[in-house]
């Protein structure tokens, strides 16, 4: 098996239930983090890591998602003819010239086990990552996917992204046991999609960051739906732990969770006050407003 990952699936086909009305005809993952749409941090995290292959995994209402990502030549044209050079170096950036995208749709969202499954066909028998966009992490040092990059070519395994989360919020995600640790990296026991805080088995929880082997495709093939009525990635994970050693790992970065609208506002301030043009006036309206609260 290749050791290296060289492709990276996004599935932005969900419906972004949570984040209604603005994600009626906008995908949640075009909505911005002060100027940058979440797809596009999720892109720069995997060209960080050395991926050059994008597989966008979308659906009906995603279009602008490829539209991002393709040459716009009138604004180029136009960016040009007024001199607006550095936007014009910005905009030329979003794709570098040894990446390529690749877009696939998936007819209907029969959950994040089967958007995956729609990137089989590309993959092959390759190892891959899986990068969900509106989990945002932010290291400005070294990406989550560049750390599980790393820990990859040494254990040359699947590997899960976790945090450790509130006990109460384990029923929103996928929650893992594991045992010894070495560091950051621990092998799982077990894993299971969204259990009730009484029946968890720990709190950590699996975020939207996933380096998976390709055994997992005939996994999912075989998977039933499983919690919510969809195909779960979680359970076709559960059955490739038979065959398998998968480890989780708790990445230095900080997490945001921008499919709600809590995480995507806590996301929005704490960019702001990251952002070179924007942060001193954005402190001094803070501290301004602190001062009404
Ligand atoms: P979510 O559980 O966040 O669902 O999916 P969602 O539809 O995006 O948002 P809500 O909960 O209705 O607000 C996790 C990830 O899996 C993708 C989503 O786009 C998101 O990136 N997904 C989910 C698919 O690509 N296809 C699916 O069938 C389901």
């Amino acid at each position: 098996m290749s050791k290296k990952i060289t492709k990276a699936v996004f599935p932005v086909a969900g419906l972004g239930t949570r984040f209604l009305p603005a994600t009626k005809a906008t995908p949640k993952e075009m909505l911005p983090i002060v100027d940058k749409p979440l797809m596009q941090y999720a892109v720069e995290e995997a060209v960080a890591a050395g991926i050059d292959t994008m597989i966008f995994i979308t659906g009906r209402t995603k279009n602008v998602i490829m539209d991002h990502f393709d040459k716009a030549y009138e604004l180029e044209k136009e960016l040009e003819a007024r001199n607006k050079h550095d936007t014009l170096d910005l905009l030329r950036s979003i794709v570098p010239p040894h990446v390529s995208c690749i877009f696939i749709r998936q007819a209907e969202a029969l959950g994040l086990g089967h958007a995956v499954n729609c990137a089989s066909p590309v993959i092959g028998d390759e190892p891959f990552a899986v990068i969900l966009p509106d989990d945002l992490i932010e290291n400005a040092d070294c990406g989550c996917m560049t750390q599980m990059v790393e820990l990859y070519q040494q254990h040359q395994c699947s590997i899960l992204g976790v945090e450790r989360v509130d006990p109460f919020e384990t029923g929103s995600y996928g929650i893992v046991k594991v045992g010894e640790s070495n560091g950051r990296a621990s092998p799982i026991e077990l894993i299971v999609e969204k259990p009730k805080p009484a029946v968890a088995p720990s709190n950590l929880a699996v975020v939207g960051r996933y380096i998976l082997t390709p055994a997992i495709f005939n996994k999912i093939k075989y998977t039933a739906k499983g919690a919510g009525g969809e195909i779960q990635l979680t359970d076709a994970i559960a059955a490739l732990m038979a065959d398998e050693q998968v480890l989780a790992y708790e990445f230095e970065g900080n997490r945001y969770d921008c499919g709600s609208k809590l995480g995507f506002l806590i996301a929005t301030v704490e960019h702001g006050l990251l952002h070179k043009e924007l942060k001193d006036d954005f402190i001094a309206y803070l501290k301004d407003l602190a001062k009404k609260l």
